[in-house]
């Protein structure tokens, strides 16, 4: 791994004593000051919750400029790969660090296609839930029971094993949410066929019953396949993060997949898609976006503008604007451009880039604000939602893993603390207290 050595340092004066701290850089982006041996010269630790200004590690695949709205794969921005490029091709590009040729392509789009069948005997798990069951409840338990079927590829040291867990992860995942899917609608399993595209078999899978024959849109594939590269990865935001500090202690990938699935569940990170739709449909209607905008910057509410806001981007999210491209193709095609929630969302986007609270806190809105529109529109329910951003995302966590793994200056993750607890008393005896 590059190690951005320089010959700078910054200085800091403890107790009238001097330390002197390396500088590193990256290939682009900000610098970062060099801490490892702070604790040994000063005996004192940094104090960064939420990581606001940490780097957890280095790393080539992904970068983001916040401020400039910059997202870039392997160097290559968001938006070229979104029109020019499709969804396994970016896993290949996130997974092995450049675009394939041609021949490298049908080799990997072969070899994923072919692990996209999951063992039989998982369909008892999915059986073993309630039918009302959260999806994403499901697909973190499967994904975690995985571990216990593929002994095969759960050695972390072996490279073979490694790149096997790699791509069943990016095959399966698509089976596990259209099945967590079909199993909450009381339908039967669809199983997934290999002469379909990515995109187009998991809509397959979701959207077909043994009845008929089922065509899926080609502008469908397009929308699905966009959201898919749109979500494959994003740096270390907090999923990304849960799995490399799963996979630092040397846990299988499956387990470690299974807890990135677990945190981005939560509805500050990818589970704000469906909360996003649901706050646009508590809405309703454009006359009732001011008493919500009031909400959102009245302290003392909790409310806040679901699919607004980002940690880095302190501009408009590259993702949302393609995003937003695919949901007018979308409803266009579905004829249904009136879409009350879209019209909500549209004159939403409007009002709060106009306030004054949005713009001087710098927030736009995110990856999350206009995929729950184009999902909703193609049919998925909003508890859906959060599962295709985990299926979306789990190259992005294998990718960041398997770097993680092969880093030689990798190392168990072990934060420390300001402990403002009670110092070191004594025992006191029932009777006494
Ligand atoms: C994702 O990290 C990633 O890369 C994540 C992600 C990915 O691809 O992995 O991009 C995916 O998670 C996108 C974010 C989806 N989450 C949401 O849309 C939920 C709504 N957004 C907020 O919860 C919030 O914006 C966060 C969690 C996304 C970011 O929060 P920060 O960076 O910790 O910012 P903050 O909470 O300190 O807010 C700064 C100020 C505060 O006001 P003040 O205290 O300064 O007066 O902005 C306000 C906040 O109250 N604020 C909002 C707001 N987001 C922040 N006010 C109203 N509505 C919002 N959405």
């Amino acid at each position: 791994m590059a190690d951005g050595a320089t010959q700078k340092t910054v200085t800091l004066l403890v107790d009238g004593k001097e330390i002197s701290l390396p500088v590193m850089s990256g290939s682009v982006g900000p610098d970062v000051i060099d801490i490892r041996k702070l604790y040994a010269q000063t005996g004192m630790f940094t104090y960064d919750p939420g990581f606001t200004s940490t780097a957890s590690c280095s790393s080539t695949i992904t970068y983001i400029d916040g401020d400039k709205g910059e997202l870039l794969y392997r160097g290559y921005p968001i938006d070229q790969l979104a029109e020019k490029s499709h969804y396994l091709e970016v896993c290949y590009l996130l997974l092995y660090g450049d675009l394939p040729t041609a021949a490298q392509l049908e080799d990997f789009e072969n070899r994923v296609t072919r692990h996209t069948m999951l063992h039989e005997q998982i369909l008892n798990f999915f059986r073993g839930f309630r039918r009302d069951a959260h999806p994403m409840a499901v697909v973190c338990g499967v994904v975690g029971a995985l571990s216990a079927f593929y002994h095969d590829s759960t050695d972390i040291t072996d490279p073979w094993h490694r790149e096997v867990a790699s791509l069943r992860m990016i095959a399966k995942l698509p089976t596990i949410c259209a099945w967590a899917y079909k199993y909450s609608i009381g339908q039967p399993f669809v199983y997934p066929r290999n002469d379909l595209d990515y995109a187009t078999n998991f809509l397959h899978m979701c959207f077909a019953t043994p009845c008929e024959n089922y065509i899926v849109d080609p502008i469908f594939t397009r929308a699905m396949d966009r959201i898919f590269t749109l979500h494959a990865d994003h740096e270390q935001n907090a999923s990304t993060s849960t799995v490399r500090l799963a996979g630092s202690s040397e846990a299988n990938p499956f387990a470690c997949i299974a807890a990135g699935v677990a945190c981005l569940w939560g509805p500050a990170h990818g589970g704000a898609n469906e909360a996003c739709l649901r706050m646009l449909r508590e809405i309703g209607t454009v006359d009732r976006i001011p008493e919500y905008i009031d909400k959102a910057k009245d302290k003392n509410d909790p409310f806040r503008l679901m699919g607004f806001g980002h940690r880095v981007y302190k501009n408009f999210d590259p993702r949302a604007k393609v995003m937003k491209e695919s949901a007018d193709e979308v409803l266009g095609l579905l004829g249904v451009e009136n879409n009350p929630t879209l019209q909500v969302a549209k004159e939403l986007e409007k009002i709060a880039l106009e306030d004054p609270y949005f713009i001087e806190r710098k927030l736009y809105p995110n990856v999350d604000f206009y995929s729950g529109i184009i999902l909703d529109a193609m049919g998925f329910p909003t508890s859906m939602f959060t599962a295709i951003f985990a299926l979306s995302r789990t190259v992005g966590w294998i990718a960041q893993w398997k770097e993680m793994i092969e880093d030689p200056e990798g190392k168990i993750g072990r934060p420390r603390q300001l402990f403002v607890g009670a110092p070191q008393r004594d025992y006191i005896d029932v009777e006494k207290r």
